[in-house]
């Protein structure tokens, strides 16, 4: 039997890389919209692009974690998972919610909120499939006593997105959609609160693949690896305040959010602190795919941390609102940590032995990393020239400042093409090879 059979990770990580380069097509589309506005409108206007993009991508992240999870939870227990038919009807779920999804967008129907923009008949679905994953992690996991902080991490991770998910959808109730205040507050509340579920899953994936690839298990057992696993579901259930300071709700919780924001300021000491150590490590593990990428994925936290520690101070906060500090935030945090910790996963559990960092990839890797800056950095001057806008009392029309942001975007775009390019290049290899050969019986067994 060859250790190419589709197995169940196998298969969720496969959709997930499919659904991502899908989502890069998308987003290209729409970054190409900002320069000429006019591209494909008939049939594609950004008004649809930018939500298959965004929909797209938060698929890749949920995908491509509940792969990991049900990977690493095999590998750390040495059991198989509780039912294989479960996570295969979890699996096909996601997939045909996305198709539909990517169907309604396409015809003009749309109906929810956010990242969550499709019909909500949608959410339910998917509410279902991640209960299904709750229940066969539950039955996977054989108890809670002494085990690593990763198992705790998934447990918190997968609760919590399904709590705030449900959540999220909540203005389905007039009781909540009536009163506007309320509504975007818990709107804000569950995605900012829903983000923090998923670094729960990608984060505890991250320690446990680290570990595999040191061959060392002490630090996920260390006091410190369970204060730091405090202090992000802190963050999880307190910090979301920093997205809602400028509606008119309570100042407590504002207060709350930006001293519990700024607790975030220890997990930036500490990625300093380990930044050398990992390094020394780099020379040791560096031939491993995986572990650039995980090394790329920690330069990201230092960098995106930098500019959410900045956005969370209240008095920086009122002029990035509402511009592209948000999409340079979000995209920061989704391309540079989450996704190139998928992708550490990815070539990881589909390529056995594991990928290598040959010639190839380290070009690959570096063009993205190269490309993403440069990415991020135009969106961070596109946000600076509209916050001044916002504030400026010269009133000039939104067309003029959109026109005057035009070379800015033209950079975002030629960044955004090469970074596409770039992942596209990663992927494409994790793709192709568990498919080259897949187990001619088609017998799916649990890695
Ligand atoms: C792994 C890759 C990517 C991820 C994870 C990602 C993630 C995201 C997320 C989360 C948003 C919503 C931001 C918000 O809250 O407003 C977003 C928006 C967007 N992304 Fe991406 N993105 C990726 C790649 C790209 C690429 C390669 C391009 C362009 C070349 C792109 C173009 C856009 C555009 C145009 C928007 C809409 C911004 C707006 O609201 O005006 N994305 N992306």
């Amino acid at each position: 039997m060859s250790n190419k059979h589709l197995t169940i990770p196998k298969i969720f990580m496969l959709a997930g890389l499919i659904i991502l380069s899908a989502g890069l097509l998308f987003g290209l589309t729409g970054a190409l919209q900002y320069i000429v506005p006019g591209f494909l409108k008939q049939f594609l206007s950004f008004e649809k692009t930018r939500p298959l993009h965004v929909s797209a991508i938060l698929f890749w992240i949920i995908t491509g974690s509940s792969g990991a999870v049900f990977s690493y939870l095999q590998q750390s227990t040495g059991k198989k998972i509780y039912s294989v038919l479960l996570a295969k009807i979890q699996c096909y779920i996601f997939s045909a919610c996305i198709v539909l999804i990517f169907i309604s967008y396409c015809i003009g129907i749309f109906g929810g909120r956010e990242y969550w923009e499709f019909p909500p008949a949608l959410g339910l679905p998917i509410a279902i499939a991640w209960v299904l994953f709750l229940f066969n992690y539950l039955k996977s996991v054989s108890g809670f006593k002494n085990q690593p902080v990763y198992v705790w991490m998934w447990l918190t991770g997968i609760v919590f997105f399904l709590f705030t998910f449900l959540e999220s959808y909540l203005w389905i109730f007039p009781y909540f959609r009536n009163n506007i205040v309320n509504d975007m507050t818990i709107q804000w509340k569950s995605y900012g609160s829903m983000v923090g579920s998923w670094n729960m899953l990608i984060y505890g994936s991250s320690i446990f693949l680290m570990e595999k690839i040191m061959g060392v298990s002490s630090y996920s057992r260390t006091r410190l690896a369970f204060l730091m696993y405090f202090l992000g579901l802190f963050n999880l259930m307190f910090n979301w305040g920093h997205h809602i300071y400028t509606l008119p709700t309570h100042n407590y919780i504002k207060h709350v959010s930006y001293i519990v924001s700024m607790t975030e300021l220890l997990i930036f000491g500490k990625i300093i602190y380990q930044w050398k150590s990992s390094l020394d490590s780099a020379k040791k593990y560096g031939h491993y795919a995986a572990y650039s990428l995980l090394l790329s994925a920690d330069a990201w936290v230092f960098l995106t941390l930098a500019l959410s520690i900045l956005m969370s101070v209240p008095a920086i906060n009122v002029y990035t609102h509402g511009t592209h500090f948000t999409v340079a935030h979000a995209m920061g945090a989704t391309i540079g940590i989450n996704s190139l910790l998928l992708l550490a996963f990815a070539s990881d559990i589909l390529m056995q032995p594991p990928a290598i960092s040959n010639k190839k990839f380290k070009i690959s890797l570096w063009t993205v990393n190269i490309a993403l800056f440069v990415f991020w950095i135009s969106l961070i001057a596109a946000g600076i020239q509209k916050a001044r806008w916002q504030m400026s009392t010269e009133k000039i029309p939104f067309s003029v400042m959109m026109l005057e942001q035009r070379p800015i975007f033209i950079i975002f775009f030629i960044a955004g093409l090469v970074l596409t390019i770039g992942l596209l290049l990663i992927i494409y290899p994790l793709i192709k090879w568990p498919l080259m050969s897949s187990d001619k019986t088609g017998k799916q067994v649990v890695a």
